[in-house]
């Protein structure tokens, strides 16, 4: 990708940012120079990757549903860098049972996917405001904007993250913070994984009837569009959603059927 500024010397906060997705963008923001705080549940994971990346790495144990761990978590990165530019909420649940979903199952969906990176921006705000160049990056999804089967809790989840997202942009441009969402595609992640038993080859088949681009997202492409929306090369850039997403967002409900060429063969038939 071409050179990003406006990077290298920052400081960032990934949730979620020791798995799958999160740590893609945990691995890209530090090889752009970024200083990385991986805040995650997982100690083992989390450090590991802390130490695999170096210098300019930190994992903080943190789990987004407390408060405590948030100011802890805030406090701790702004002791070891000097401040915080960037925050990027990665960190999800998937705690959904469809219509038969729990009174339990929806407040911890949206604890941790909405109220907890909502929270972290309110705690790191002080600090974002001190920023030449801060950027927030939430993650959306493309399943907030089609209705999917048998999810209620996740989706709706994600839907309120893209309209904080613009509420958050609207608040925080006064102090030249931009707020933006990512929308992932059916990406390559642990969840995917174990829910395709591993077969990498399978699940971009299946995922080929709705990611036109014939397959699954890798994480780093994912990663690559945060950096980007990090960057000073998005500096006009706030209240969007980029999807990276191999064209799920541009199909309709025919998919990539030929609608023509189906009504055409229909009415051939009915002759
Ligand atoms: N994988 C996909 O196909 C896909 C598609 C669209 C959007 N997304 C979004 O991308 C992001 C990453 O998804 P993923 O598939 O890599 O998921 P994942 O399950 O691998 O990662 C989510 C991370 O959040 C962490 N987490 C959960 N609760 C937490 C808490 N209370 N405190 C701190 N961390 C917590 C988990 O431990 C995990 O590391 C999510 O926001 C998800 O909604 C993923």
């Amino acid at each position: 990708m071409a050179e990003l500024t406006g990077l290298a010397g920052k400081t960032a906060i990934v949730t979620g940012g020791a798995d799958s997705i999160g740590a893609a963008v945990s691995r890209a923001l530090h090889s752009a120079g970024v200083n990385t705080v991986i805040a995650a549940r997982s100690a083992d994971k989390g450090e590991a990757l802390a130490t695999e990346l170096g210098e300019g790495a930190m994992y903080h144990r943190t789990d987004i549903g407390q408060d405590d761990d948030l100011d802890n978590l805030v406090a701790a990165t702004v002791e070891a860098f000097g401040g915080i530019d960037f925050v990027v909420t990665v960190a999800c649940v998937y705690d959904d049972a469809g219509a038969q979903t729990s009174r339990e199952q929806w407040h911890n969906t949206f604890n941790v996917n909405v109220t907890g990176g909502a929270l972290l921006v309110q705690k790191a705000l002080p600090w974002l405001q001190q920023s030449s160049g801060a950027a927030v990056v939430n993650f959306g999804s493309i399943s907030a904007r089609v209705a999917q089967a048998d999810r209620w809790s996740y989706p709706v989840s994600k839907a309120a993250i893209h309209q904080l997202s613009r509420n958050q942009a609207l608040d925080l441009a006064r102090f030249k913070i931009r707020v933006n969402t990512v929308s992932a595609g059916i990406t390559w992640s642990v969840p995917v994984a174990g829910l395709m038993q591993g077969n990498r080859a399978l699940a971009d088949e299946v995922v080929s009837q709705y990611q036109p681009l014939g397959r699954l997202a890798e994480a780093e492409e994912v990663a690559d569009a945060v950096i980007f929306l990090c960057s000073d090369n998005a500096s006009f850039i706030t209240g969007i959603d980029l999807p990276v997403d191999g064209g799920y967002s541009a199909l309709g409900p025919e998919a990539s059927v030929s609608c023509m060429q189906v009504m055409g063969m229909a009415a051939e038939a009915a002759k």
